[in-house]
């Protein structure tokens, strides 16, 4: 059963006073309960897709359904409702430096009309999850990179999303950290079933979990298919140029004196 569902989504920004156009014309359908990657150059419209999907921008044009409901249609006060079903991880954190580990998980439950009572509970279940139990009272300058991503990421799960849009959520990070913050997507992926759009430019993220990808390029989709489909036979020129990158920083051998 498909969750997400977009259709002929566009929209531009005005820059200098002339309109520059950034989605021109996404299709995208999602699985309920997969992984599915969109991968594309700096550039390309990712973020911009994201913000789309939850309406921290507003789109000019097209449709956006998630899990049934027409998202582009609701009043301001249904969408607050909404988007309580779709948790959003960003590209650089978002924190509050001055609220503590505690306070930036509970900010979504906090500005909606969740119970006051249970604000806690639920942030600790929720630290626990993503393993940040010990660093609740601290502050997000005192954090490490991954550290700060998993308050992103129990900030975004809080609610009990749906939906996670992850964007870019390991690029900061080292290849140790990455992995286990792709881990603990694929675990939450598999124990709560919630579907999960992955927006990255690291190749390696989505083939580690995701099942599907698109290829976005220059605001639009020009390819998309199974991940081993297009790493094996890519039909557009990002698809190809990705899979090579990856294909050549896969046979690069390890003999001695090798990338000095
Ligand atoms: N608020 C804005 N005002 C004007 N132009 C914008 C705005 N936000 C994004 N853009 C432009 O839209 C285009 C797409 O930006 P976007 O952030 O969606 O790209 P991206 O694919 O996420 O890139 P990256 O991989 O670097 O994060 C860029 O040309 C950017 O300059
Ligand atoms: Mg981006």
């Amino acid at each position: 059963m498909s969750y997400l569902e977009i259709k002929n989504l566009q929209k531009s920004f005005i820059v200098h006073g002339q309109p520059l156009a950034v989605l021109k014309g996404i299709d995208l359908t999602i699985e309920q309960g997969e992984i599915y990657g969109i991968i594309g150059f700096s550039g390309a419209g990712k973020s911009t897709l994201a913000r789309c999907i939850n309406r921290l921008e507003t789109s000019d044009d097209g449709s956006i359904t998630v899990g049934g409901v027409d998202i582009l249609s609701l009043s301001k006060k249904e969408l607050l409702k909404e988007r309580r079903k779709i948790g959003m991880v960003f590209q650089s954190f978002n924190l509050f430096d001055a609220r503590t580990v505690f306070r930036n998980i509970a900010y979504p439950l906090e500005v909606s009309d969740f119970p006051k009572k249970q604000i806690r509970q639920r942030v600790l279940e929720t630290a626990e999850l993503v393993g940040l139990t010990d660093k609740l009272d601290s502050y997000p300058g005192g954090l490490s990179g991954g550290q700060k991503q998993r308050v992103g990421i129990a900030r975004a799960l809080v609610s009990k999303p749906e939906l996670l849009i992850s964007d870019e959520a390991t690029s900061a990070l080292d290849p140790q950290t990455t992995l286990q913050i792709l881990d603990l997507l694929k675990q939450i992926n598999k124990t709560a079933g919630i579907t999960i759009l992955m927006i990255t430019h690291e190749l390696d993220a989505i083939r580690y979990s995701c099942d599907r990808m698109a290829v976005l390029e220059e605001g639009k989709i020009i390819e998309q298919g199974t991940v081993a489909g297009i790493f094996n036979n890519p039909k557009s020129r990002t698809g190809a140029l990705f899979a090579r990158v990856f294909a050549e920083f896969q046979n690069i051998s390890l003999t001695e004196g090798a990338g000095i």
